[in-house]
């Protein structure tokens, strides 16, 4: 079985985020999604929360799991036999920051593999924090998120 796992903050989920995981499960027979945090960001959805969201947003996929970390993201891959860890690249500006995480995990764990993915150029310029800006002032959020997440952005807002 071919797996690979697929962190992030998903802080919320968005369509690009989920176009990416449709696509890697063609690919892949198990997408383990992997809600990690960076100690570098401040989140507006717990953790729980954003797990919570993703498997509403892929309840329709089989063979996409969803799962918290509070772990490195390769030890999680270890402990579930994953040794490909997909990352998906929107615009050159993404680049220098993944390369350096790829890097690093790559010294943490030779033998795991950074694998990216385009993004689709519909999403190349979507992303969690502007999706929360928009909803911070009471915007339209639905062409960039699924509709749970548009209403539990609503809720938090209010
Ligand atoms: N569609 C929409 N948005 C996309 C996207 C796509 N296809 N591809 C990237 N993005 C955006 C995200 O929305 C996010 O936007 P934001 O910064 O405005 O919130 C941004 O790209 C990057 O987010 P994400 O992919 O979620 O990565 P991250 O930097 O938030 O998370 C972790 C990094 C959590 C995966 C990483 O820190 C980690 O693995 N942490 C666990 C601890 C660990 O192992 N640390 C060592 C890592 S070297």
């Amino acid at each position: 079985m071919k797996s690979i796992l697929y962190p992030g903050s998903f802080d919320p989920v968005t369509h690009g985020h989920i176009d990416v995981i449709k696509r890697l499960r063609k690919a892949f027979d198990r997408v383990l999604v992997l809600v990690a945090d960076s100690p570098r960001k401040k989140y507006l959805f717990t953790s729980a929360e954003r797990v919570e969201l993703l498997k509403s947003s892929l309840s329709s996929i089989d063979g996409v799991f969803v799962q918290a970390s509070d772990d490195l993201t390769v030890r999680v891959a270890q402990k579930e036999s994953i040794s490909l860890i997909a990352r998906s690249v929107r615009t050159t500006s993404d680049w220098e920051y993944e390369y350096a995480m790829a890097d690093a995990n790559k010294k943490l764990n030779p033998d795991i593999e950074t694998l990216f993915i385009m993004a689709d150029s519909k999403y190349a310029f979507i992303s969690s924090s502007l999706v929360r800006e928009i909803a911070a002032f009471d915007g339209n959020t639905s062409p960039f998120v699924p509709d749970n997440v548009e209403k539990a952005l609503k809720k938090k807002y209010l």
